[in-house]
């Protein structure tokens, strides 16, 4: 699950704010959102009736991660999001985009940015009504200016790519909610972004279309190698699709962290409320307890990174005590001991979980 964890940034965020009211600006005398005291400014901001709805956010977002996140309804997260392609403002702060800060880029290069290197899916799918499947995926394309026979391969291949073949000469209103996703998808995946922005995509779904579409998304995600920022307020969503996961209350950051990591050491009482009924041995995984020192042992046995607590435990009935752990790659990066696993679950045990 960390395998976003060893690769370049590609996007930063970095000291970001985002405040309505009247007097929103007065409360940054440097653009950059660096401030001396942050808590201070949060209650100056408050106090004074503004709103806070992004609040000195910072992170980074790597080279084909899945960066997820998660917090309740209100807490900034489509602020946030918003502000890392521009559709909103930022009040104060930097978004650095390749090495490159966003918020000074001129108009035109902007939207050249969005339009060539962003895709974005919307929880309420976003699509034309009076255009069919095909004419909406390719939408994007014929923005970019990209003629009609080469529009039409790209889109087709799209539509193809989530499963929608046969549909292209259908209307949204003909189509499911979980079938409208997808064309959003393929839309948004239409010009081959190289960032993908997706605010709360499956929230409207049905649970089960839910599960389907997130089993989806991780398929496309295999293939692509996107980068991505991902917005639910759905806990175990995020557990189940992120490499790491930010969580946000009240316009702030309250902890980044892997999905084990943020169920292992939550940060605050907040977070703790979210982890509470999460089944620990589905989350922790190998490459989580895993120690990479000491003898190296041969790779028959081997498990995978990312394989969890739940499946690791009974191999350990096979008189191991040891069993090498492989990476993506099928090189042998460590090993986990019946130990580790007793430990990590004991801890667990200890914040009070139900396993
Ligand atoms: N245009 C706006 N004017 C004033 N307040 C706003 C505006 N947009 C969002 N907000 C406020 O900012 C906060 C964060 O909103 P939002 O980013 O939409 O949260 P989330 O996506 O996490 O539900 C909320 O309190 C919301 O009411
Ligand atoms: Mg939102």
């Amino acid at each position: 699950m960390a395998s976003g964890l060893d690769r370049a940034t590609k996007l930063t965020c970095k000291n970001v704010w985002k405040v309505y009211g009247p007097q929103a600006d007065s409360f940054f005398t440097d653009g950059n959102g660096q401030v001396d005291d942050p808590d201070r400014i949060v209650a100056q901001v408050r106090e004074s009736g503004h709103i806070g709805a992004a609040c000195d956010v910072s992170f980074d977002v790597h080279e084909g991660e899945i960066f997820i996140i998660m917090g309740l309804s209100g807490s900034g997260k489509s602020t946030i999001v918003r502000c890392l392609s521009r559709l909103v403002e930022p009040t104060a702060g930097e978004v650095i985009l390749d090495g490159e800060n966003l918020l000074k880029v001129s108009k035109e290069k902007l939207i050249d940015i969005r339009r060539h290197k962003m895709g974005m899916v919307f929880q309420n799918f976003g699509l034309l009504p009076h255009l069919s499947v095909l004419e909406n995926v390719a939408f994007p394309l014929q923005v970019q200016g990209i003629d009609r026979a080469e529009r039409v391969r790209r889109a087709m291949e799209m539509i193809e790519l989530v499963g929608l073949n046969g549909r292209e000469t259908s209307y949204p209103r003909q189509l499911s909610g979980g079938q409208q996703q997808r064309v959003g998808i393929a839309r948004s995946l239409a010009v081959e972004p190289e960032l993908w922005f997706l605010d709360e995509p499956f929230s409207a779904l049905d649970p089960l279309i839910r599960r389907q579409m997130q089993d989806e998304f991780l398929r496309l995600q295999k293939m692509l190698h996107k980068t991505i920022v991902f917005i639910t307020h759905d806990f175990l969503e995020a557990l189940r699709l992120a490499d790491r996961i930010a969580i946000m209350k009240d316009g702030r950051v309250v902890q980044i962290g892997t999905p084990a990591e943020v169920v292992m050491k939550p940060a605050d009482a907040y977070v703790e409320e979210f982890t509470q009924d999460v089944p620990r041995v589905k989350v922790i995984t190998a490459g989580d307890i895993m120690s990479s020192a000491g003898r190296p042992l041969e790779g028959a046995k081997a498990v995978s990174t990312q394989t969890t607590l739940e499946q690791l435990m009974p191999r350990f009935g096979e008189g191991l005590d040891a069993i090498a752990v492989t990476n993506e790659s099928g090189t042998v990066v460590g090993h986990v001991t019946p130990q580790a696993v007793l430990s990590a679950l004991a801890s667990a045990h200890e914040e009070g979980s139900a396993l």
